[in-house]
């Protein structure tokens, strides 16, 4: 993975679009976000070989990654690499995690399940909340791969038997134990959890990718923040340079940050940053991902 390259868009940013809400307050993911479009888009693959050759050679993270099952295998190397190695570090016993803009993915527990004590899945969609309670009762498969990805990574031996990858999926499953609306714009919580603070704050792919205009990204940032306890942790996977991504045949809003954004946001509250970022040549609308964590003064 690259350290973060201070590159800065000489391009003219997009912010002029407006971010589409109708007369009954309805935004675009309203109208527009299928949970079930949404997985088969970007979590339809994972690629297990990368993963491996990635355990052999870490270097491969620093070539461009040539699609979504790249991609998506890196998400889980940055948990399963970086974050959890950090966090057992801490020895903390007991912690409690905020997922924002949670979507209908549970890929960025599936490392920390087995080091916290329980997770706030939230997002601004009851359908998306829907979609992972049912994941929560059933027997559906779809993050199977996923899990067994991470414990390649974790054991560091590339055979996962079916029986390791069902125990770690009841342990992500005992872990949420709370679902609910959060809209990271208005910081409105529609649980009984309005003020309290978290051990954990995670995010991903969600606040710059809820709106066009960098001043509404700044504002949810700083609500994502006001959610952590001072000396939390928080976790936020972002896309760079994106002029929006496709979801069920529309283009939602993004925002079109750098490392460099995010880090002039960082630098404000936070210490111990670590920020990677990788480059993604696959046909979305962006140019890569980037990937921080830190810890609030
Ligand atoms: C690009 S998806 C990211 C989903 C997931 N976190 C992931 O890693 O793929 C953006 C998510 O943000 C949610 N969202 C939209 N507006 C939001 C808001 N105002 N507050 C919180 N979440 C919002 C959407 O419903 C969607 O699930």
């Amino acid at each position: 993975m690259k350290s973060p390259n201070r590159i800065k868009s000489k391009k003219k940013s997009l912010f002029r679009r407006k971010y589409h809400i109708d007369k009954n307050g309805r935004n675009d993911f309203d109208k527009y976000f299928l949970p079930i479009d949404y997985l088969k888009h970007y979590y339809c693959e994972v690629d297990i070989n990368f993963i491996k050759e990635y355990i052999t050679d870490g270097s491969i993270l620093d070539k461009p990654l040539t699609g979504i099952g790249q991609e998506n295998a890196a998400l889980l190397i940055f948990y399963a690499d970086i974050v959890l190695p950090l966090l057992k570090r801490e020895k903390k016993k007991y912690r409690v995690l905020l997922d924002v803009g949670s979507g209908a993915t549970v890929y960025q527990f599936i490392s920390l399940a087995t080091v916290i004590d329980s997770i706030y899945f939230t997002d601004y969609l009851d359908c998306n909340l829907k979609s992972v309670k049912n994941w929560k009762r059933g027997k559906d498969d779809f993050w199977h791969e996923y899990i067994r990805g991470v414990l390649i990574l974790e054991k560091r031996k590339p055979d996962i038997e079916k029986k390791e990858i069902l125990q770690r999926e009841r342990l992500i499953k005992g872990k949420l134990k709370h679902f609910g609306i959060y809209d990271a714009i208005k910081d409105k919580m529609e649980t009984d959890i309005s003020d309290k603070k978290f051990d954990i704050v995670s995010s991903n792919f969600c606040i710059e990718s809820i709106t066009d205009q960098k001043k509404i990204w700044f504002s949810a940032f700083n609500n994502l923040t006001g959610r952590l306890k001072q000396r939390g942790r928080i976790i936020i996977m972002s896309l760079r340079g994106a002029s929006g991504y496709p979801v069920s045949g529309k283009v939602l809003p993004a925002v079109e940050i750098y490392e460099c954004d995010l880090m002039d946001l960082m630098k404000k509250g936070f210490r111990d940053i670590i920020m990677k970022s990788i480059d993604c040549e696959s046909k979305n609308k962006y140019q890569g991902i980037i990937f921080v964590t830190a810890v609030k003064k």
